[in-house]
């Protein structure tokens, strides 16, 4: 397989991207909730330390994988036989996901920043975490998690729809199966 997409297929480093990603978003929306809704102190800061860690790994390969888009690599055409507005719709969702993502992850260092949990989760200071609602960006960060399990949904279930309604084998071209 090529490093870079050919027009039908995408390349080996927008493939590993893409499943990593996937993998990091699904522990990032777990880790995220899980840690709001943990009774115990010491767990919401295990598992805050780690989603801020993660967070932080997933904004750099975002930021990695625009410049790879804009400076080294083409997108694979649309799969042949779309309407102009399945077209739209697509690209609108997964320049809409690089878009959410990169505001998440900014959110999420805001509301850290602002309410000095970081001197706790990278430092020694004191636990009990601060109450984060107060933090006006936890208002986005929490309302965005909302609208990219919104995306996701859509996005999961357009490549179903193209492997088993379709079956126009969409799935081979981010590299599952044939
Ligand atoms: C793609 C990146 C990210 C995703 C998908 C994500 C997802 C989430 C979700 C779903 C929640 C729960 C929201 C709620 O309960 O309404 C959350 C909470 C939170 N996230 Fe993130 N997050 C991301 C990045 C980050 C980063 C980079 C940081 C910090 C550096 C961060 C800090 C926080 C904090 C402080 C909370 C509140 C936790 C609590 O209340 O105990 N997030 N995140």
């Amino acid at each position: 397989m090529s490093i870079k997409s050919s027009p039908s297929r995408y390349g080996s480093v927008a493939i590993a991207i893409h499943w990593l990603t996937a993998l990091a978003i699904f522990g990032m929306l777990f880790s995220g909730l899980a840690a709001s809704n943990a009774a115990n102190p010491q767990t919401q800061f295990t598992l805050l330390r780690g989603h801020a860690v993660m967070g932080t790994l997933i904004g750099a390969l975002t930021i990695f994988r625009v410049v790879w888009w804009q400076a080294f690599d083409k997108r694979p055409k649309d799969q042949p036989g779309l309407s102009r507005l399945q077209k739209g719709a697509a690209h609108a969702v997964h320049y809409g996901l690089y878009a959410v993502i990169l505001v998440m992850v900014s959110s999420g260092f805001a509301t850290v920043i602002m309410t000095g949990a970081n001197l706790q989760l990278f430092g020694a200071a004191p636990l009990p975490l601060p109450d984060f609602t107060l933090a006006p960006p936890m208002t986005v960060h929490g309302i965005l998690s909302r609208v990219l399990i919104a995306m996701l949904i859509g996005h999961i279930g357009a490549a179903l729809w193209h492997q088993f309604i379709r079956r126009d084998r969409l799935l081979a071209r981010m590299g599952l199966g044939r």
